[in-house]
């Protein structure tokens, strides 16, 4: 089931309730719940996995359940606020003894990760309902996305929802672009999916994946 809270172009990750693991995701509209369509058909037990902004929680809790207690998930966020609510998620489910969660710049991810990775997942933009200024930039968002590169296992899979609605949210919505474009296509498949029948300002998917060959 779906809750639309925020207008478009705004931050959404709001609006999606994470269905169960076992639950078919009945409604791909928006960057997130497609981005969970990934996360599942690539994410196994025993995994090792990052949450680059974890906000309310809901992409670390997937993560959580997927890789089980038997993996790891990495949860970043600069917000307190944000990191509590993340935990009060994963102790309501079961789910906390898998997840370290970090309170720190995702472009320190380096300093608190050295294992390889399945997934890292970047939602971007402000925390909703929270406070706006605190908001994901381009300059930390590329270090990051460079290292989550580095870090990913053959076969892995980075994904990043970019937000169009917040201030700053154009310069780093082209930096991102670029970033990806500019990744060598020997060893990176980029992809970008977005809603066709929403306005242009609408959140979208940038998948990169690290290439098997
Ligand atoms: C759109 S929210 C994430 C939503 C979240 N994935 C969810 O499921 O609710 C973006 C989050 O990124 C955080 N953030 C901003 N800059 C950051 C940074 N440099 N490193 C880590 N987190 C950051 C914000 O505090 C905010 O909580």
């Amino acid at each position: 089931m779906f809750v639309r809270t925020e207008g478009e172009g705004e931050s959404l990750a709001g609006e999606y309730q994470l269905p169960t693991v076992d639950d078919k995701i009945n409604d791909l509209r928006g960057a997130v719940p497609l981005s969970h369509l990934f996360l599942r058909e690539r994410v196994r037990a025993g995994d090792r996995v990052v949450d680059a902004t974890c906000g309310n929680g809901n992409d670390t809790l997937l993560l959580a359940k997927l890789v089980g207690p038997a993996g790891r998930v990495w949860g970043f966020d600069l917000q307190q606020r944000a990191l509590d609510a993340t935990r009060e998620h994963l102790l309501a489910e079961g789910c906390l003894s898998q997840v370290n969660l970090v309170r720190a710049g995702h472009e320190r991810l380096g300093e608190f990760v050295t294992e390889s990775l399945t997934a890292v997942v970047f939602n971007l933009g402000y925390l909703p309902g929270g406070d706006k200024g605190v908001v994901t930039r381009p300059a930390t968002t590329l270090v990051a996305l460079n290292v989550a590169l580095d870090l990913l296992l053959s076969g892995g899979i980075l994904l990043v929802s970019v937000y169009t609605g917040h201030e700053g949210a154009t310069d780093e919505e082209k930096a991102v672009l670029a970033w990806g474009s500019g990744l060598d296509p020997k060893a990176f498949n980029v992809w970008t999916s977005r809603q066709l029948n929403r306005p242009p300002t609408a959140p979208y998917l940038v998948l990169a994946q690290k290439r098997d060959v």
